[in-house]
């Protein structure tokens, strides 16, 4: 049970004191019968309406991030039945769906949401969240590979933004190279290191705008943080705001 004034304000009719005049005033009917009172509870379920017009509960936003293994899709379903994000994440009744997209034989993270303005937010074409991966390549890695990556390289039609690379380690047979983008082409990382010779042996994603992977498991998931959140709405939706 919650106050009615903290139910209207969280169904975004005004602020919770605005909410509270607006009950004192008469305004607001509960299941047909007019309430004056502001701290009446309520459960949610019944039919409440302000001025004669319909309330429309809050949804509950989600806001989850899931190590995704190597085998799953990352869509809500698959037309070849197999394993989807979505079978990793129990327990959730709402609908909720991935924001972009990890190739299936790419691990790492993803987040998945319901709340659709923040998913577009992250994948805004023209300021795209900051995507971090760690890829294991063929070969040995030189100086002119890595210049190539950080300066953008045609990969079939498209030449990529600048990016940022760092190699973690090397030996004649493979590289480890951790490489951060702003874009999110189809299998874009994979397609980069074909371009310089040095195809992609495995692929992890551990980082989204500043948020890590960390030490969650692969196939476990878990709820961003509310700052979490509130850094991301903050990084990038002022960006869109500004156009
Ligand atoms: N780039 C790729 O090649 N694959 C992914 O899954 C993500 C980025």
């Amino acid at each position: 049970m919650i106050r009615l004034q903290k139910y209207l304000a969280d169904a975004g009719v005004s602020s919770r004191r605005k909410c509270e005049e607006l009950i004192s005033q008469g305004r607001v009917q509960v299941n047909g019968r007019i309430v004056t009172e502001p701290g009446t509870k309520v459960e949610g379920t019944e039919e409440i309406r302000v001025d004669g017009k319909k309330v429309e509960p809050a949804k509950r936003k989600i806001y989850i991030l899931l190590n995704k293994p190597v085998g799953y899709i990352s869509s809500v379903r698959d037309q070849f039945s197999r394993k989807t994000v979505i079978d990793l994440v129990s327990g959730i009744k709402e609908r909720i769906y991935p924001v972009g997209r990890l190739d299936y034989d790419t691990s790492g993270l993803i987040i998945l949401t319901n709340d659709g303005e923040f998913a577009n937010m992250l994948m805004h074409p023209r300021h795209e969240a900051e995507k971090v991966y760690r890829a294991e390549v063929e070969g040995m890695l030189g100086a002119d590979d890595i210049n190539r990556l950080e300066k953008g390289i045609d990969i079939g039609g498209y030449v990529t933004a600048p990016a940022s690379v760092r190699v973690i380690d090397k030996t004649k047979k493979r590289s480890v190279v951790e490489i951060s983008i702003h874009e999110g082409k189809n299998r874009q990382v994979r397609r980069m290191f074909e371009s310089i010779g040095h195809p992609v042996l495995k692929l992890k994603r551990t980082a989204i705008g500043g948020i890590t992977v960390g030490t969650l498991e692969e196939g476990k998931w878990r709820y961003l943080t509310k700052t979490e959140v509130e850094d991301l709405k903050l990084k990038y939706s002022s960006n869109l705001s500004a156009e």
